[in-house]
């Protein structure tokens, strides 16, 4: 292990938590999520790196079982992107997790998975341009379905497990939802905002990730009457901010074309300058360690969540990865 990821790992866990007074505010915390109409297309000047969902049908349709059909269904994780540096991000435990489906009926099985179109670097940071004020991002995800389950993949460093069964109906009820879901649940969020690390903590923002997907589905699957459970503890990544209450700043249009705001547009470009969107997981971690060592000069994040910015008054232990559980519905 490298110096830096020694240092690194040592401030995360060197910080001990504080415990500090919830403050009660008139807005609604967590901030909901917001939904759209439709997905947009993407603009242009984002290029993905890694075709998104290269496998899966061009039009995202999902084939239809049959009724009586028996579906198993599989808990699947891997570390993100092992193949290129072994498992040192497992040890970070940033997971990647899906789902895992198999059709008794047809020997078939099939993938799906909720991940960003541009990677996570460019759904974290956006790009800080010349020509416009406000920062560009680059922050679409979706879900993918695809034929095939890579047993190799999920089970070797990770998890393939199957967690329950459930019939060709409640596949095809679930297809519905996911098609929905996808076509109105489009951005990703990578932090979950709280405020101190301790069991009664206010969330203020929550994560719309791959692993929120996950527990979605879970939940729409034990609702349409699926028992699932599992053998083993049920973790998931976490990557958390910690803050006092967060102060809503406003829209692109509202800081960025206003004369008037031009000291926070300013402020707001220059803190994003600092972590440009990265090409590589690496790239993201030590990304992710210039945001501590900022944050903690600072004690200012500039959050954007649905496609508005807050301020987050930052507070001890800052930023924390966690792989906590998340038990099944
Ligand atoms: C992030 O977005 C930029 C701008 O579109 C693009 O050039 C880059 O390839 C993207 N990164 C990844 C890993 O897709
Ligand atoms: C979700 O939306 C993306 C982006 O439009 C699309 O590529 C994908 O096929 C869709 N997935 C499903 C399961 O509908
Ligand atoms: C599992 O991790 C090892 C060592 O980190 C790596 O060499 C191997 O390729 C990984 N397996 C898979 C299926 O990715
Ligand atoms: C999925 O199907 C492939 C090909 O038939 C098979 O090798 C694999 O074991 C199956 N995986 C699961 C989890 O059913
Ligand atoms: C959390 O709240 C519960 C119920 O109000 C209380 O019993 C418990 O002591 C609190 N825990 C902490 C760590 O503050
Ligand atoms: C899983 O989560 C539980 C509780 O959140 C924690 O105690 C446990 O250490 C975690 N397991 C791993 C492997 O990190």
């Amino acid at each position: 292990m490298s110096i830096r990821w020694f240092f690194f790992l040592t401030l995360i866990s060197f910080f001990i938590l504080i415990s500090s007074d919830n403050v009660s505010g008139k807005r609604v915390w967590p901030v909901p999520y917001r939904r759209f109409d439709h997905r947009p297309p993407t603009d242009p000047y984002c290029q993905a790196l890694y075709p998104f969902c290269p496998t899966g049908d061009p039009d995202g349709r999902i084939p239809s079982m049959r009724n009586s059909d028996v579906i198993s269904v599989f808990r699947l994780q891997t570390p993100v992107w092992e193949f290129k540096y072994g498992d040192l991000l497992g040890k970070f435990h940033i997971m990647h997790d899906a789902i895992g489906f198999a059709s008794s009926e047809t020997g078939r099985n099939y993938t799906m998975e909720w991940y960003e179109l541009f990677q996570l670097g460019n759904c974290t940071f956006p790009h800080v341009k010349e020509n416009t004020m406000a920062p560009f991002w680059c922050n679409q995800g979706a879900a993918c379905f695809f034929e095939g389950i890579d047993d190799v993949h999920w089970k070797q460093n990770g998890t393939l497990e199957k967690v329950g069964e459930i019939s060709g109906e409640q596949f095809n009820n679930l297809a519905q939802w996911v098609q929905q879901d996808n076509d109105t649940g489009i951005y990703y969020e990578t932090w979950t905002v709280r405020s101190d690390p301790g069991p009664n903590a206010t969330t203020w923002f929550d994560s719309y990730d791959c692993s929120q997907f996950v527990h979605r589905t879970y939940r729409k699957l034990a609702e349409f009457g699926a028992k699932l459970s599992s053998k083993t503890q049920t973790n998931y990544t976490k990557i958390y901010l910690y803050s006092g209450e967060p102060i809503y700043l406003g829209d692109d249009g509202s800081i960025f074309d206003q004369p008037s705001m031009k000291d926070l547009a300013t402020a707001i470009r220059k803190f994003y300058h600092s972590f440009q969107p990265h090409q590589s997981m690496l790239q993201f971690i030590l990304s992710l360690m210039e945001a501590y060592k900022k944050i903690i000069l600072e004690k200012s994040f500039y959050l954007f969540y649905n496609f508005e910015y807050w301020h987050l008054p930052m507070k001890p232990p800052y930023i924390q990865i966690t792989y906590e559980e998340v038990p099944l519905p």
